[in-house]
């Protein structure tokens, strides 16, 4: 059990109106949970203080070699007004396993969704209610040694903020534009590709600008190795339904174990589908295409929820995905997971966790 001191801020800023355009991650709330970790001390000093900058010395080591960790998860209001979080277990244990890759201290799960729960009920009333609209959460580590020296740091800071946000597109719901991205990569086996950290995005950045100034919203890595398997989206983990099937490419360590990905598998499962996790060559899309077995596609995670693909380009292919619309399956999909979210429909696997 943690002890988390609060000092509640005597500034408080202006909680945006019902309607507003909210964005993604552009907004902040009043308050934020931080804690340092000292080798030979542990995890101190939890504490809830007014949203602020920080103070970090130049030489902090998270600015030169990116020890540095985040996760990502969101808040939601049932219409009988609780506050609830989806499965906090599961960023937790994440949280450690990207931990133990990056020399990071690991942090007890339970003071991990203690935290979360703590700040997200200190800023309850930033959560928006409209549709498609929640509080996103965002816990991270970084290392904060004053050392250019490489090597694991001693010393850490754990702070989680709060931004209420819309969707991550700005299309909503409506389909994205992938880009099958066949010059860079992102992660290799024995890499950090299933971690949270910032360098997988960073070293993202220069493929979706190419994708951006094309026309597309998100880059679809594929392997590092052969370059011929289908990994994942970078914002999110991806699916396929072909011939019936739903597919998704097997988790093999360059892969994001999303939370997302996990509860779809669950829930097409559950209603009878048949779900493969498994490799998936880009060949085998463009066959599936071309021979009409390619149904539907989507992208899943936490920020993104379930985001339909419209459109795929390979090379000099473009591939319209059924018919560029919202196929039934992510419609479900969608609505399935947002209703256990929001409480509006049962939670049979016990997902959604109250704050009181
Ligand atoms: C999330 O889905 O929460 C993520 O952390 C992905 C991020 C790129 C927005």
């Amino acid at each position: 059990m943690l002890n988390i001191t609060v000092e509640k801020t005597k500034t408080p800023k202006q909680i945006p109106e019902k309607g507003a355009a909210l964005g993604f991650g552009k907004i902040f709330t009043d308050h934020m949970f931080m804690m340092n970790y000292t080798e030979g001390k542990g995890w101190h000093d939890a504490r809830i203080v007014p949203y602020q900058n920080l103070s970090l010395d130049p030489s902090s080591m998270v600015f030169h070699y990116g020890q540095e960790m985040f996760e990502g998860m969101k808040a939601y209001k049932t219409d009988d007004g609780k506050t609830c979080l989806f499965r906090p277990d599961m960023n937790a244990k994440r949280t450690n396993n990207t931990n133990k890759r990056l020399c990071i201290p690991e942090l007890p799960e339970e003071d991990f969704v203690e935290a979360v729960k703590a700040i997200v009920k200190v800023d309850e009333a930033w959560i928006p209610t409209d549709p498609g609209t929640s509080l996103y959460i965002r816990p991270f580590i970084i290392a904060t040694d004053e050392f250019l020296g490489v090597a694991p740091s001693k010393t850490y800071l754990f702070i989680i903020i709060l931004s209420p946000s819309g969707a991550y597109y700005a299309s909503g719901l409506n389909p994205v534009g992938i880009w099958i991205e066949d010059e860079f990569v992102r992660a290799v086996r024995g890499g950090m590709g299933f971690t949270k950290t910032g360098g997988n995005y960073a070293c993202s950045l220069a493929a979706q600008v190419k994708a951006h100034d094309a026309g597309y919203s998100q880059v679809l890595w594929l392997d590092g190795v052969e370059r011929k398997y289908i990994e994942e989206v970078g914002a999110m983990n991806i699916f396929f339904k072909i011939d019936g099937k739903i597919v998704t490419p097997m988790l093999n360590g360059s892969i994001l174990p999303g939370v997302t990905r996990d509860s779809v598998i669950h829930l097409c499962k559950s209603w009878g589908m048949d779900v493969e996790e498994r490799k998936i060559s880009v060949d085998e899309l463009i066959e599936a295409q071309n021979t009409g077995k390619l149904e539907e596609i989507f992208g899943t995670g936490t920020a993104a929820v379930i985001s339909p693909v419209g459109k795929l380009r390979y090379k000099d292919d473009v591939m319209v995905i059924g018919d560029g619309g919202i196929g039934p399956v992510s419609q479900k999909i969608y609505d399935t997971v947002t209703g256990i979210q929001l409480g509006k429909i049962a939670d049979p696997f016990g997902w959604r966790v109250v704050i009181d």
